[in-house]
């Protein structure tokens, strides 16, 4: 498997990331995670989107273009031959000596670019069932529309929920619903979904602004609304979303049933168109 590693295409023993990098000192650097389906990358235009948007809001500079970033991420593929997969990429800032908490003057600095890709089946048996989650204060930083790679809040919530056997952590704050630890969430009461809107509290999912303009199409009443912890323990349905679990739905909320206890209709629905539009872009799934 090939990984990338400063724009060029190299075996991953090659990658010699610096004890003095930013992103490993400061985690001074973002990522994205973009899906494959059938060799072909579903959104790819919306996740570089949001990396270009994110590095601006942290002064950093790409050392690519965007048309350069999709060539290089379309090699990587078609030379490890991933039909359905994911691809992580990060970039950091890159290698400041000495440490120093200041942003280095460009003239000093090269980012550091490097992308891999892992082999990862959809889940369908998953999508089918539905998760388990439970609830948990969001003690993140208020700049979560970046997608940083400093993930210490999301992985604590997230490692909380795998102790107490669950899968996945809900947040919330000042009492309002934000997002889970990797993914967003959403609730439907009454026929109607909702999903906090976005801003500094969440990140503006990709998968959630494709179920979104679906949703919209489709005639299903969508608000983008912040709701209550009360409000998501009383929902009908319940479900998260993100690349690589598309809709999932959720369950269980803190050992209690969500609705009846099973994926409900409305989530199965936006499975569905889901799945539509990756098939418009990427092909028939099997
Ligand atoms: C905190 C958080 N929110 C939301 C998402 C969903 O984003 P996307 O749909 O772009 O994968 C993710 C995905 O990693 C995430 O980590």
């Amino acid at each position: 498997m090939k990984v990338i590693w400063n724009n060029q295409l190299v075996e991953r023993s090659a990658v010699v990331i610096d004890m003095e990098d930013r992103g490993y000192q400061f985690a001074d650097g973002i990522y994205e995670v973009i899906r494959v389906y059938n060799g072909s990358f579903f959104t790819m235009d919306k996740h570089i989107d949001r990396l270009f948007t994110g590095a601006k809001k942290i002064d950093l500079t790409l050392p690519f273009t965007k048309t350069e970033l999709q060539k290089m991420l379309s090699d990587l593929i078609q030379i490890n031959q991933i039909d359905t997969g994911n691809v992580y990429l990060q970039v950091t800032r890159g290698i400041a000596i000495p440490r120093n908490h200041v942003y280095p003057d460009v003239a000093n600095v090269s980012p550091v670019f490097t992308a891999s890709t892992t082999i990862v089946p959809r889940n369908q048996e998953k999508m089918n069932s539905g998760i388990t989650a439970i609830t948990l204060p969001d003690t993140r930083w208020l700049h979560c529309d970046i997608k940083s790679i400093s993930l210490l809040g999301n992985i604590m919530a997230k490692n909380e929920a795998y102790k107490q056997g669950k899968e996945e952590a809900i947040l919330y704050r000042d009492g309002k619903v934000t997002e889970c630890s990797s993914s967003n969430v959403w609730m439907i009461k009454a026929g109607t979904v909702y999903t906090h809107p976005d801003g500094n509290l969440v990140l503006p999912g990709i998968t959630k602004m494709v179920l979104l303009e679906v949703a919209r199409k489709a005639g299903i009443l969508v608000k983008e609304e912040a709701f209550t912890l009360e409000q998501l323990k009383s929902a009908d349905e319940v479900f998260s979303s993100s690349t690589t679990a598309e809709a999932m739905p959720v369950i269980e909320i803190d050992g209690t049933a969500v609705g009846t206890g099973k994926p409900g209709p409305i989530v199965k629905q936006l499975q569905q168109l889901y799945l539509d539009a990756v098939e418009a872009q990427c092909g028939k799934i099997q």
